[in-house]
């Protein structure tokens, strides 16, 4: 499994990772779904306080009891919760719902219009109390970005939305992030159901390399050393396709034919879910 430096700390991580949004429907098929994808490589998995109110962190928790030290555990807080003596507050909630007694990166969901100065004290807060040992944010544009790098230069990644369909962040997101040493974590990397199973360009280079369309995308996302991915899967099948990604490289060749067939598209503001 290829490893992603993960930002200014350098930390590495698989370059494929597990995302666990609404994965509390199916209980124990997820639960042994992280399992193997754990066992798989795949030690990144990302959650977030939102996910199920809890119960995705819950979940998370049962698959990750007893090993602990070999997953990078990263969850987040919701703007409503955001401000110091609330993030402080939620981040033991986090806590005690995943079992442990620290997460690896702690993130804040998404930008509103409280300062972040509070939040990002309270991250400091929490990893000088060892609670977490990185922060970063989530679907963040520019704008917010410049914003919180000058509170705080210690922040650590920027999860946004990217897929083959929603490739906007590669006008403007990734290259500031790369410029300011932050990694970039690519969420619903499927586009959520959207994934062109049609493209012919996908199923050729799958082919030439005995992989799969989605295993080509995941490896197309993910070509840049600042970018990873966290696909979610309840199925264990599915779970090790996905990790399978985490060995391939594409060609520069094969990266120019799928720009080709999946196009960027012109400059937009960030898209999210
Ligand atoms: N920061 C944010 O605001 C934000 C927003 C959205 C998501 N996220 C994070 O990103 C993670 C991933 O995003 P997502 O869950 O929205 O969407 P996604 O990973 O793009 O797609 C998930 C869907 O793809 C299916 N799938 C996964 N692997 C597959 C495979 N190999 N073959 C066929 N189908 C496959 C899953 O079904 P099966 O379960 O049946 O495999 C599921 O229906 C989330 O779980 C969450 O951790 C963050």
């Amino acid at each position: 499994m290829r490893k992603c430096p993960f930002g200014p700390t350098g930390m590495r991580v698989p370059v494929i990772g597990q995302g666990t949004w609404m994965m509390e429907r199916d209980r124990a098929a997820s639960v042994r779904a992280l399992r193997a994808g754990l066992d798989a490589g795949m030690t990144h998995v990302d959650t977030a306080e939102m996910y199920g109110d809890g119960a995705a962190e819950e979940l998370v928790g049962e698959a990750i009891a007893g090993r602990r030290d070999k997953v990078f555990l990263v969850s987040k807080v919701l703007p409503r919760n955001a401000g110091y003596e609330d993030t402080l507050a939620a981040c033991d909630r986090s806590l005690r719902r995943l079992r442990t007694d620290h997460l690896d990166l702690y993130l804040l969901h998404w930008r509103e219009q409280p300062p972040l100065e509070p939040t990002l004290r309270a991250f400091d807060a929490l990893m000088r109390a060892g609670k977490i040992r990185h922060f970063g944010v989530s679907n963040f544009d520019v704008g917010d970005l410049e914003e919180a790098h000058a509170i705080d230069r210690r922040i650590a990644c920027n999860q946004v939305l990217y897929h083959l369909k929603e490739r906007a962040i590669e006008h403007a997101v990734i290259p500031w992030c790369e410029r300011h040493g932050l990694a970039v974590v690519a969420y619903s990397p499927y586009g959520e159901g959207n994934f062109p199973t049609g493209s012919r360009t996908l199923r050729e280079i799958a082919r030439a390399r005995s992989a799969t369309p989605r295993q080509v995308a995941l490896a197309f996302m993910t070509r840049r050393p600042s970018v990873f991915a966290i696909p979610k899967s309840s199925d264990v099948k599915h779970v090790l396709e996905n990790a399978g990604a985490g060995d391939l490289r594409l060609t520069d060749e094969e990266i120019a034919r799928i720009d080709k067939a999946h196009p960027a598209g012109p400059p937009k503001a960030l898209p999210m879910i």
